[in-house]
C-alpha cells in the first residue's frame, strides 16, 4: 500500500521557517513510522534529518509528533495510523533541524533531581539488599527511557518552559522512594520550587504520551503528597 507521509522540515542554513512536506511512500502495514523516515531517506531525500538508534522502544531518542500524538516513531505501526501520516517535531523544544530538537534543556532539568543513589554510609560486603516490597514501590518509575514525550505533551510546560516537567519529576521517584537511597529530602526540596510539582495541573497528556505506560500523574501525586508529609 501507499502512504501520504508528511513531515514538518525545517532547515535553519535556509529556511526562513518550518515548511510541511509531502512523500508518497509504499510501505507494508506493519512498517513503523521509523521505518518510512528511514525509506524517505534513502529514497527520496537524503536531507531529511532525525534521531534514532535502538529501534525498538529502548532507547529513547526518537519520540516525535505522529498524527498529532507524541509518540517512538520505532514502535507506532502504519496499521495503526492509517494512509495519511503526519510527522513533526516534538513540540515545545526548540528545533535543531527536521525532527531533531534541542534536548540540553531537557536533561538539565532532569540532572536537577539528582537523579542517582545517594547513600553515604559504608559500602556493605555484598550488595545494599531490598525486600521485593522495598523494590516494587518504586518499580514502575524505573521504567523510563527519557524520551521527552511526556514533558513535551505537557500543556504547563508549554505555558512556562521553567517547568521541570513530568519526566523530571518520574526520575525524582525512582529514587526518592528507593529504600536504600537517603536523598529524599534534598529532592523533595528541589521539587517543592515554584518551577517543580505545583505546576502540573493533572492534564493527563503525560501519560497518554508515555511509550513505557508510566503512570506519570500518580508518581507526581506521590511526590506531591511527599512534600506536604514532609512539612506536616
Ligand atoms: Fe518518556 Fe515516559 Fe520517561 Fe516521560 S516518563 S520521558 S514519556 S519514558
Ligand atoms: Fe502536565 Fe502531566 Fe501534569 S500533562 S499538567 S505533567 S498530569
Ligand atoms: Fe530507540 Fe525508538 S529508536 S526508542
Amino acid at each position: 500500500m501507499d502512504v501520504n507521509l508528511r513531515i514538518l522540515r525545517y532547515n535553519p542554513e535556509g529556511d526562513a521557517a518550518p515548511h510541511w512536506e509531502t512523500y508518497q511512500v509504499a510501505v507494508d502495514p506493519m512498517d513503523r513510522v521509523l521505518d518510512l523516515l528511514i525509506k524517505v531517506k534513502a529514497e527520496q531525500d537524503g536531507s531529511l534529518s532525525f534521531r534514532r538508534s535502538c529501534g525498538h522502544g529502548i532507547c529513547g531518542s526518537d519520540a516525535m509528533l505522529i498524527n498529532g500524538r507524541n509518540r517512538l516513531a520505532c514502535r507506532i505501526r502504519v496499521d495503526q495510523l492509517g494512509k495519511k501520516i503526519s510527522v513533526a517535531p516534538l513540540p515545545g523544544l526548540p528545533v535543531v533541524k527536521d525532527l531533531i530538537v534541542e534536548m540540553s534543556g531537557f536533561f538539565g532539568k532532569y540532572r536537577t533531581v539528582k537523579p542517582y543513589l545517594i547513600n553515604d554510609q559504608p559500602e556493605p560486603e555484598r550488595e545494599r539488599r531490598q525486600s521485593p516490597g522495598d523494590r516494587a514501590r518504586f518499580d514502575d518509575t524505573t521504567k523510563c527511557i527519557l524520551c521527552a514525550a511526556c514533558t513535551s505533551s505537557c500543556p504547563s510546560f508549554w505555558a512556562r518552559p521553567e517547568y521541570v516537567g513530568p519526566a523530571a519529576i518520574v526520575q525524582a521517584h525512582r529514587f526518592i522512594f528507593d529504600s536504600r537511597d537517603e536523598g529524599a529530602a534534598e529532592r523533595l526540596e528541589i521539587l517543592a520550587d515554584e518551577n517543580g510539582v505545583w505546576r502540573c495541573r493533572t492534564i493527563f497528556n503525560c501519560v497518554d504520551a508515555c511509550p513505557r505506560g508510566i503512570n506519570i500523574t500518580r508518581a507526581i501525586l506521590e511526590v506531591s503528597s511527599a512534600i506536604v508529609g514532609r512539612r506536616g
